[in-house]
This record gives structure tokens, sequence and C-alpha cells, in this order.
């Protein structure tokens, strides 16, 4: 057991667990902005931008959420957000998000974008970076959910187009607290992002990388060594290497599992084969996030109730451990995570005691 969770927490009844689980206030630190694009939005967006889908209607766009594996996944993903062209697309996309995260219980989102999926196609990187970061001001001042954006790199494309990114986001660096690597993973290791990662470390900015979602441990050990991250995105394979779980654990390396989104992209069969719990018993840094919610089936809450739920002896212990967990891997300000940490103790002595 954590040395740190509350002294004999007891056995909750599903629906007291479900209300710990929305009560407990929790950071988001794995939701890529673009992956929360409902199809009624994109419907509305690619309406409003004269923009043609490949699919005619709403349900037949949701009924193509039928994944195998995460390429299947991001050809969808991809093809959703060519709807978004304007400052205000960016800012209606991730305000629609923020609402649903502060009914979920976040007072910490760090949204992931991917600018070179829209400066691409010819979309300013100024329409992209504003946006977001006037709906992050807006979560802050309305919601009372502190914001940051993190910068991903497209690994399937060129370190040199990375370069070509990240100078283009230096004018907008004051909203921008840090890079991360996603997209393909097989064939893509991290060590080919290596110049860019030690570029943006120059500017100050937080490190982090997906690793070990798809691809071997051996792309989590180089995000580390190479790549110097602070947190590792995914990372469940880790359990494939001994060594690899007892640097993690040493490290206290956070890694923001997402497993609403492992099962519906095929790493897992089913919530019940998870290995969160032996993550967890591992004694490793887990948060739980929700990665694309709304293409994976569910907000951060649903990812917690629907784990618990499969997951029995996933109890108050392991929420408030997850719980925690997410805070401190959190880049927020000190000051912010010891009260949130707080609220944290609180809401347990009410709703677990
Ligand atoms: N981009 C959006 N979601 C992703 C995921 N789960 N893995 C890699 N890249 C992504
Ligand atoms: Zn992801």
């Amino acid at each position: 057991m954590n040395p740190s969770v509350p002294a004999a927490l007891p056995i909750l009844s599903r629906e007291k667990l479900h209300a710990l689980l929305r009560a407990m206030p929790k950071a988001e630190l794995h939701i890529h902005i673009e992956g929360s694009l409902e199809p009624e939005l994109i419907f509305a967006l690619a309406r409003r931008n004269g923009v043609a889908l490949a699919y005619p209607s709403v349900q037949a766009l949701r009924e193509a959420y039928a994944f195998t594996n995460l390429q299947s996944f991001l050809d969808i993903y991809y093809a959703g957000a060519s709807v978004l062209l304007h400052e205000q697309d960016f800012f209606d996309m991730a305000w629609a998000y923020f609402v649903r995260a502060q009914a979920d219980g976040v007072v910490r989102a760090e949204l992931f974008f991917d600018p070179q999926t829209h400066t691409d196609r010819g979309v300013p990187m100024a329409a992209v970076v504003q946006g977001l970061a006037r709906a992050c001001r807006q979560a802050h001042s309305e919601l009372g959910i502190s914001a940051a954006l993190i910068l991903c790199f497209l690994r399937h494309l060129s370190e040199d187009a990375a370069f070509v990114t990240l100078e283009q986001a230096l004018p907008y660096r004051e909203h921008i607290i840090g890079v991360g690597l996603d997209s393909s993973e097989k064939g893509h290791p991290p060590e080919k992002f290596a110049r860019v990662f030690a570029r943006a470390a120059e500017h100050g900015l937080h490190l982090v990388a997906h690793a070990g979602e798809e691809g071997p441990p051996a792309y989590i050990w180089s995000a580390l060594d190479v790549l110097k991250v602070q947190r590792i995105d995914h990372g469940v394979r880790c359990l494939e290497d001994t060594s690899l779980v007892q640097r993690l654990a040493a490290d206290n390396m956070p890694l923001t599992v997402c497993p609403l989104s492992n099962v519906k992209l095929c790493v897992f069969p089913a919530l019940a084969q998870h290995n969160l719990p032996a993550l967890l018993d591992a004694g490793l840094c887990v948060t739980l996030n929700s990665d694309d919610p709304a293409y994976f089936g569910g907000y951060l809450l649903e990812n917690f109730v629907q784990t618990f739920d499969a997951l029995p002896q996933l109890g108050a212990p392991a929420a408030y451990t997850l719980a925690r967990n997410s805070l401190q891997a959190s880049f927020a300000p000190a000051q912010d995570k010891t009260r949130w940490l707080a609220a944290l103790d609180d809401t347990f002595a009410r709703l677990a005691a």
C-alpha cells in the first residue's frame, strides 16, 4: 500500500465509489484536443466552413469508429480534424471539452494539440494557438479549471518538419508549456526526434512522449534516455521489461494511461484484462486519462468508472493514488498542487470515511 494513502479506507458501495470518483479533484494529462471533437461538432464545423466530409451523417461517422489498431483510428481522426480552419473553431472545440471536464471533476487539464495537422492544410499557427489559448483562459476564469497547452510533433513526419513547427510556435511560446510526440508509433522511434526535443528543452519547455502504447519497451527507454522526457504517455508495455519497470519506479516517472483508448485500439481485449492493477502493484506513478474521448467512448470520469467497474480490486485506495498522482505529475505551479492535494484529502474525508 502506498504510504500516503489515508489509513483504513473502507470498502465502498458502487454508488459511493462512483460519487467519489466524480468528486475527487483530478488532473487530465493526456487528452488530444482534436480527439475531443464530437461527430455533432465535426458536422457543425463542416457546415460552417464549407468542408466536405466523407460520411453522410453523424450516425454514419460514429459507426465508422470501429478501430483495429492505432493507425486505423488515426486515419479517421485526421479526417475529422479537417473541419478546423479558424481561430473560433479551435476555441469552440476546446471550450466544449472544458465544459465536459468540469462536470468530471477535472481541476487541471494539459491539452495536447497537433499543429502540423492544421498548418499542413494552410491554417496559420496563430489561429490554432490563439483559439486554444483563449479557451484555456476562459476555462480558468469561468470554470475554475487550470489549463495549459502541450504541442505535439507528429512522429510519422520528419524531424526537419518538427523543427519548422517548433520555430512557427515560438512567437506563441508564452501559451505553450511543453512538447510531446504522438501519431503512428511503430517504425518511428523517439531517437528520430532527439535534436528537436533538445532544442525544445533549451526553450524551457516541458518534455513528454507517447511510448509503449503499441511500440516496444525499447521506445520507453529511448524516450527516457534520449529525449529526456518528464512523463511517458501510455507506457503500458513497460511490464514486458523488468529492468524498465525498476527504472520507472525508481524515477517515480509518471505514466499517463488511457484505459478506454487501449481497449478501442485493441492494445487489451477488454478493460477486465487491462494491466492497470499490475502497474499500480509495481509501484509505478500511474495516472488515468481519456486520450481521444470523442472517439473512444468516454471522457475522464467514464474512464475511471468503467475501469473500476471492470476491475473490482480497484477501490477507494486506488482512486486516491490515481488522483494524487495526476495532480503531482502535472506541470502546474507548486502552490496550486498543494491546494488541490488538500482538497483531495477533504473529499476523501467527506466521501470515503
Ligand atoms: N494522436 C491522437 N491519439 C493518439 C494516440 N492514442 N496515440 C498516438 N497518437 C495519437
Ligand atoms: Zn495519446
